[in-house]
């Protein structure tokens, strides 16, 4: 929405500027500086996007200073243990939350899109046995273009529709074989009869020699991750599929690259190297060592799962995580976990200190996320799988929400360039 009132830029020169205001329903205006460089041949400069709204969107509003989360304009708080992960994707796809037939039927066409074709399984005998499963599922993701070229126009809205069911239905396929690869184990066929979280325990835990049931608890504890991790507007893997998608690349290799910006330590990363981090410290003795080492600017190390460019506040996934961690470990009989006991006992130390409080760093969503997947007998290894699978639904329903603008224009940054100057060829045998 444009705002009738104008900012006044004013250059050395003397001359000045008109430059209209943006508003959403929410959150800060936004100076539009679509016409700067025409009037004035200048550009912004913004590294790592700090200050700038590279679009407009309608799923997902966040109040950093106030940790506020809201998808579709639903708190955070009163989606988690009330909407199922299943009803948030509709709710992030759609716009709404879905009737109970609404819901009946997304279900039908998620689950009718579980199984992967099996010359696509046959890719992961080419993958080493102690393959990152992050590694593979960048590569597998990628590769789901070649088998579903039916649906691939993506200015038809069915085949738009057609492919986000697919990724949302294969993605916990393609994670839990990924996990069978490292184990050595065959591949298990998704159960339909299942829940979608049920569904994916079963394929990473199940063996073609025994039965298996999946633990409720484990379902509905992952189920809450998931909700948790479904969307959180422009970060750099939802940005990066935004990016990749803008030139009309097709989804699955748009979200194989959200899934390796995924990877990083500094975004999906950090969970894996969260308990990295907590063994590392060992004792809650050593906290205080490992707090200075943090503090250090000539010591690399970092509180992994502490910080977020946009929650200058507690994250508020990392509060409702927090408490999970405690049912889940109860329920779980795992209520002296030396991990949860020391992540507890760093995060009290930190924010006493000055240092975090003047900086307001916080505990993130994956400060304790770690903590219940390693509970639940998921290897850290796929601790940023599990991230990737949630997070699933906020790509694709940005890649949906930016496709069908008909504003579209194909992203393109542009530099402040550092290189050298204008300089004369110099033949090889002169060099
Ligand atoms: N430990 C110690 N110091 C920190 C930390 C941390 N975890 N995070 C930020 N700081 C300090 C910085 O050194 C900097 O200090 P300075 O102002 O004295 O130079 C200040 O806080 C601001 O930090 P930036 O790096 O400028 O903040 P930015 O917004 O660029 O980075 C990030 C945010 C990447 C999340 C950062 O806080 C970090 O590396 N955290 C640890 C990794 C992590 O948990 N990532 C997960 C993020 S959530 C997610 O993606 C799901």
């Amino acid at each position: 929405m444009t705002d009738e009132k104008k900012v006044m830029l004013t250059l050395p020169e003397g001359k000045t500027v008109e430059l209209p205001l943006r508003k959403g329903t929410e959150g800060p205006q936004a100076i539009d500086i679509t016409s700067l460089y025409q009037q004035t041949g200048m550009f912004t400069f913004d590294p790592g996007f700090v200050s700038t709204a590279s679009c407009d969107s309608g799923i997902t509003y966040i109040d950093g200073q106030e940790g506020i989360l809201r998808y579709r304009g639903y708190p955070i708080e009163e989606l988690a243990g009330n909407a199922s992960y299943l009803e948030v994707v509709h709710l992030l796809l759609y716009g709404e939350l879905p009737s109970v037939e609404e819901l009946q039927s997304f279900r039908g066409h998620i689950t009718h899109h579980t199984m992967i074709n099996e010359a696509l399984r046959r890719f992961f005998e080419g993958f080493h046995y102690d393959a990152h499963p992050m590694a593979m599922m960048v590569g597998v993701t990628g590769s789901l273009a070649a088998f579903y070229h039916d649906s691939l126009d993506i200015k038809d809205a069915r085949h738009r529709d057609i492919s986000a069911h697919r990724m949302i239905a294969k993605m916990p396929t393609i994670a839990a074989a990924c996990y069978k690869h490292n184990m050595g184990e065959p591949v298990m066929y998704p159960r339909n009869d299942l829940s979608y979280t049920g569904n994916f325990l079963y394929m990473m835990f199940a063996t073609p020699c025994e039965e298996y049931e999946p633990n409720p608890i484990a379902e509905k504890a992952l189920d809450l991750l998931f909700v948790l991790h479904a969307d959180h507007e422009q970060n750099a893997s939802t940005s990066t599929v935004r990016l990749a998608s803008s030139s009309g690349a097709n989804p699955f290799a748009c979200v194989a690259a959200g899934i390796a910006s995924l990877w990083g330590p500094a975004h999906g990363g950090a969970n894996e190297a969260v308990l990295d981090m907590l063994e590392e410290i060992g004792s809650v003795d050593n906290i205080e060592k490992y707090i200075a080492k943090a503090k250090d600017k000539d010591d690399p190390f970092r509180l992994m799962g502490f910080g977020h460019r946009v929650y200058k506040n507690y994250d508020p996934r990392a509060k409702i995580i927090r408490e999970v961690c405690h049912q889940v470990l109860e329920e779980l009989a795992d209520t002296n976990n030396p991990l949860f006991e020391l992540a507890m006992r760093l995060e009290e130390i930190a924010l006493q200190d000055e240092y975090f409080a003047e900086r307001k760093l916080y505990p993130n969503v994956d400060f304790y996320s770690g903590i219940i997947y390693q509970a639940l007998g998921i290897p850290r290894t796929m601790f940023t799988v599990m991230f990737a699978i949630a997070r699933t639904a906020g790509w694709v329903a940005h890649w949906t929400e930016m496709i069908s603008d008909p504003q579209l224009r194909i992203g393109r940054p542009r530099q402040i360039y550092t290189g050298p100057t204008k300089r004369a060829f110099v033949p090889i045998e002169q060099r």
